[in-house]
């Protein structure tokens, strides 16, 4: 067995074929480009989170040291190293959402939920975390749930969106 096989046993053929298609965009000499992409996949392909055979399968892959994997999942709030629920609300709390009430949406949140930051409500559904700046400033303050971005809340607003995600099977 060669040393590439024995390091692409640590991801599923299934996501080594993923990171290898998406990586046919880069020169074969630049492999760690696809290595946002790459973690992405790793996370969407375990239920949501990060582990560290994977973060280590990922670096083997792409054959970067395994360092420099971890810090970049470390750095972005959109990794996670632990489980997560079905729903992962990411309220951004940085100036411009501080300044316009991402207080008052996290403290709502926390009250609705029964649960802090970075916890998951008991029945698996969503889990709370705080995130930097999203880009979407304009909208402060603002929350992402999956690919979602929710903009303009306020605690009624949060109210309306969750109590519509309950009854749909989105
Ligand atoms: S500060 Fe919240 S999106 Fe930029």
């Amino acid at each position: 067995m060669t040393e590439l096989t024995q390091q692409k046993q640590l991801l599923s053929p299934t996501l080594c074929a993923k990171i290898e298609e998406w990586n046919k965009r880069y020169p074969p000499e630049r492999k760690a480009s696809g290595v946002l992409q790459a973690l992405h996949y790793a996370q969407e392909d375990n239920g949501g989170f990060l582990t560290e055979e994977l973060l280590n399968g990922v670096a083997d892959f792409l054959e970067m040291p395994r360092t420099a994997v971890y810090e970049v999942a470390t750095f972005y709030t959109l990794y996670h190293l632990k489980p997560v629920g079905r729903r992962v609300i990411s309220v951004c709390t940085n100036i411009s959402c501080m300044l316009r009430g991402a207080e008052e949406i996290v403290a709502h949140l926390k009250k609705r939920f029964g649960i802090e930051l970075d916890e998951t409500t008991p029945d698996g559904q969503f889990t709370l975390c705080e995130a930097e700046c999203l880009g979407a400033c304009v909208g402060a303050p603002m929350f992402q749930i999956g690919k979602h971005y929710y903009e303009n809340l306020t605690p009624e607003k949060v109210d309306q969106i969750l109590d519509g995600m309950k009854t749909s099977h989105g």
